[in-house]
């Protein structure tokens, strides 16, 4: 009896501990106020944006804000996308007005065709604004950019191409059709559109995009290449390379999150096993990765050759927590306790901005591309977007 007693008072002491470390976790990003901190962060940034009329991207080598480029800019989507975040937040419709007006000035890119960045930025943009409002003039706009998305698309090869090859830098490195991990971040965009217009013609091309890419951009390891060339001709794989890595066989950070956010994403819209097997095979190389630090913020490249003297990649960070946290509802693994962590740390002063600094941008020490010399240790307003939408998924998942 006495014994039987002793156990339950242990199980019982324990289920309480476990409880409150459970309990206090949760509470500690809310007692650092993460949300009502970025909120009144990102308001003082809209007052210099709407004075300036432009979108801000990130800060510049001589410390000025650096705002997207008019005529297109991958990360023009993700300040309208922080707005809209902050609508729902705050329900306040100076956010909703923000929102509409900032993406109201690219508007007119959803019929570029040259690009593969369309999903990203129009589905954080218009599609989070649909998402909210039920406004159907956005489904009209996010059907055209899903429409020039396809217009990408190569049956031969199974894949919609990233980047084209005439010009800038990618026209040096002799590739005819190059793919990148982080394409699996525009399949969104098309899995919605199937969803909003009941056209198949969107979802066909996501699953065979995501299933080439399950076939040739993964190592043994679950860690994925950067850049994979294929022969529009034959479909056959020409090389596997880096362009924002280290090296050709380097873990480059930011592309391991957008492989976990891409493969939680289509299990989301298609419940194929296949893609939940693959986001957790992702999340485990992420997280059980020897030289991820213990605060859970990586290198900017999981193989940098200088560790522990590297920058490291908040926007990493910030992409992986967003992923796990829509991943965890999906999963019996439990990846609350890493959640927990890398939010709480990226909430501190040390990857935090102390309000009215870092040109008002939420987060510091992110990597946009280390070999192209190009925002090394800034903010990016990708990493504000990802963060944000992490804290309202966290919010949303375990604090209501
Ligand atoms: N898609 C570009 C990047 O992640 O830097």
């Amino acid at each position: 009896m006495n014994f039987l007693k002793g156990l339950f008072f242990v199980a019982i002491t324990c289920a309480a501990y476990s409880c409150n470390e459970v309990k206090s976790q949760k509470t500690k990003v809310v007692e650092n106020l993460a949300l009502e901190k970025a909120e009144k962060q990102l308001s003082l940034q809209l007052k210099v944006a709407e004075k300036a009329e432009r979108i801000p991207r990130t800060v510049n080598s001589k410390g000025e804000i650096h705002w997207t480029h008019n005529n297109f800019d991958w990360t023009e989507g993700f300040f309208p996308g922080s707005c809209w975040y902050l609508y729902e937040y705050t329900k306040d419709d100076k956010w909703k007005n923000a929102a509409e007006k900032f993406q109201s000035l690219f508007e007119n890119h959803k019929y570029l065709t040259t690009n593969h960045d369309l999903g990203f930025v129009f589905n954080c943009s218009f599609g989070n604004g649909y998402r909210l409002t039920g406004n159907k003039e956005y489904v009209n706009v996010l059907t055209t950019a899903g429409d020039s998305l396809l217009s990408r698309y190569n049956p031969v090869v199974g894949c919609i191409q990233s980047w084209d090859v005439v010009n800038g830098w990618q026209s040096k490195k002799n590739w005819m059709f190059p793919v990148i991990i982080d394409n699996m971040m525009n399949l969104e965009l098309l899995f919605e559109l199937t969803r909003l217009t009941g056209d198949k013609k969107y979802e066909e091309v996501a699953i065979t995009h995501a299933n080439t890419t399950l076939k040739n951009h993964f190592r043994p390891n679950n860690s994925s290449y950067h850049v994979l060339d294929y022969d529009p001709e034959t479909g056959a794989v020409r090389s596997k390379q880096t362009a924002q890595g280290f090296a050709d066989e380097s873990s480059w950070a930011r592309g391991q999150a957008w492989g976990l956010y891409g493969y939680t994403v289509c299990y989301r819209y298609t419940k194929d096993i296949r893609y939940l097997e693959q986001a957790n095979k992702i999340a485990k190389f992420i997280m059980k990765y020897e030289g991820l630090p213990d605060d859970g913020i990586p290198y900017w490249d999981y193989n940098a050759p200088n560790v522990p003297n590297e920058p490291r990649d908040v926007s990493a960070a910030a992409i992986t927590a967003s992923a796990l946290i829509e991943l965890d509802g999906y999963t019996s693994e439990s990846y609350l306790p890493f959640i927990d962590k890398v939010l709480n740390t990226l909430a501190t002063a040390k990857y935090t901005a102390e309000l009215g600094k870092n040109h008002n941008f939420i987060l510091m020490h992110s990597v946009g591309s280390i070999p192209h010399n190009n925002e090394i240790d800034v903010p990016l307003n990708y990493a504000d977007y990802y963060y944000l939408e992490a804290l309202m998924r966290y919010k949303k998942y375990k604090l209501e």
